[in-house]
């Protein structure tokens, strides 16, 4: 995933136009999902005045409620809980929800074990309907279409784009935040001229077993390739596998793999080697057993799994592909996750991934009060032995905004 790239936002004829009346907020945060919650969380306590406008297009939690709550989790029930627990607004959100709720669900779970992600889901959920009810919380459901700078002022004003009524509405601010997600990555696959290529099935159908199970019809024979070996692929395969064994018993798959071993995170003294990179959980469990190196030959995943050898680079994957691919009636690109479009702006913007902070990509001058979180915007982090990786999870992004956001608020304040 290329995280400190430019993003190219340039501002939409129209809008800049316009003459919705702008409000004086404290901040604006972009997004709802579980790095929005936590930013607001954090904002609430370190910002002692004025309101926080918050802004989300549905108020569900982000993908993890919306798409992913029949995945396993593969961080500890205990990292949640611990999420859950780190600011005195959510503190106060859990406080005022009657029990038995999803923070008590939580806690009756085994703390260090993983769990399925309804249980983050329906936390991330409580969370946002407590802050929303928060007095200093402005909520505004819809999307963030434009955001613009003035550097006289140092302030930020966005326009606002209600999601039912089409209407406009204006807010300003010193402090914008942008966690606004991403998506799953799709890419031009190789395809030979003559031949027909599969149907794209969507990496988030794949990930939903009921979704799945209606998607490929269980009476025919079906090949669907899966093209990655990370979370997602993994993931995948193991649910493709599970119909072949239940109800979809001529279900045949191919795995379009760059290396036959894969990475798992392996637990050392205080500190997780490969934390943000290898497998985890559920899905390390399942590719060890099953599908890793020599075991996929004899496992009874073996059975209905070919593995598609894609290693050598770039050419010989490209060949492996145009001779494989359409031999399957589908193809899943489990192949990482890219940002969502960042609302409208007047200027290309580098992410700073130590400091959360933008810069404008043209005269690499620091865009004062923009910040970024989440899966769209994480931390840079280096392992102990030299490791760079980012940081993606939930109460990563929490400690994460804990180190930064009291910077954000001192720069910013007047
Ligand atoms: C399949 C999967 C499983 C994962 N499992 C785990 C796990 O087990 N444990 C863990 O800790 N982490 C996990 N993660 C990582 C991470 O916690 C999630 O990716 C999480 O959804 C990231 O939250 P986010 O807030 O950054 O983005 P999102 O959840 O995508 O939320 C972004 C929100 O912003 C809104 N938005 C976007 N643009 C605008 C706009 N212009 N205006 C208004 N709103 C906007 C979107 O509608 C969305 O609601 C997982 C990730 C994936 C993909
Ligand atoms: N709860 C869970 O278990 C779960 C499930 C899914 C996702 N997640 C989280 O979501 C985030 C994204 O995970 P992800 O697994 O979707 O993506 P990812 O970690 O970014 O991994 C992408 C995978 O795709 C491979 N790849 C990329 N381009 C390719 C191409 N053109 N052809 C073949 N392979 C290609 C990569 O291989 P190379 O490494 O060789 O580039 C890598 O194996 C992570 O933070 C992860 O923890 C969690």
């Amino acid at each position: 995933m290329g995280f400190n790239d430019v993003s190219r936002h340039r501002a939409v004829a129209g809008f800049a136009t316009s003459h919705a009346p702008r409000q004086q907020v404290s901040a604006i945060v972009v997004g709802g999902g579980a790095s929005g919650i936590a930013v607001l969380g954090n904002l609430l306590e370190k910002i002692e005045h004025g309101k926080i406008s918050w802004i989300d297009t549905e108020f569900k939690g982000g993908r993890i409620n919306r798409k992913y709550r029949e995945v396993p989790s593969n961080t500890k029930v205990g990292l949640f809980l611990a999420y859950a627990q780190a600011t005195q607004p959510f503190l106060d959100a859990i406080e005022q929800t009657p029990k038995p709720n999803a923070v008590t669900a939580l806690e009756d779970l085994p703390q260090d074990s993983t769990c399925s992600l309804h249980y983050a889901g329906d936390m991330l959920q409580l969370l946002s309907d407590g802050l929303v009810k928060h007095g200093r919380v402005e909520r505004f459901e819809g999307k963030v279409a434009e955001a613009n700078h003035n550097e006289e002022t140092s302030e930020w004003s966005v326009k606002i784009q209600n999601s039912s009524s089409g209407s406009t509405e204006s807010r300003t601010a010193p402090i914008v935040v942008y966690c606004t997600g991403s998506s799953p990555t799709t890419v031009q696959l190789p395809t030979s001229s003559t031949a027909s290529s599969p149907a794209l099935l969507d990496l988030d159908t794949a990930l939903k077993p009921t979704a799945l199970a209606q998607e490929i019809v269980s009476d025919k024979e079906i090949t669907v390739g899966v093209v990655g070996a990370s979370h997602s692929a993994i993931l995948v395969i193991m649910n493709l596998f599970k119909l072949a064994q239940k109800t979809h018993p001529r279900l045949r798959i191919r795995w379009f793999a760059r290396s036959p071993s894969l990475k798992y995170a392996v637990y050392k003294d205080g500190w997780i080697l490969y934390d943000n990179t290898g497998l985890k959980g559920e899905a390390a469990r399942f590719a060890r057993e099953q599908l890793d190196g020599e075991n996929l030959a004899s496992s009874e995943a073996g059975k209905v799994i070919t593995r598609v050898d894609c290693s050598g680079g770039a050419q010989k994957e490209r060949e492996a592909m145009t001779r494989e691919l359409p031999n399957c009636d589908y193809v899943v690109q489990a192949v990482g996750f890219t940002r969502d479009e960042l609302p409208a702006m007047s200027q290309d913007i580098v992410f700073n991934p130590e400091t959360g902070g933008f810069s404008d990509a043209q005269t690499g001058k620091d865009l004062p009060g923009l910040f970024g979180a989440g899966i769209a915007f994480p931390e840079k982090v280096v392992d102990p032995v030299g490791n760079v990786e980012y940081a993606v999870g939930f109460f990563k992004f929490m400690k994460f905004l804990k180190k930064v956001i009291p910077n954000w608020v001192a720069k910013t304040d007047k």
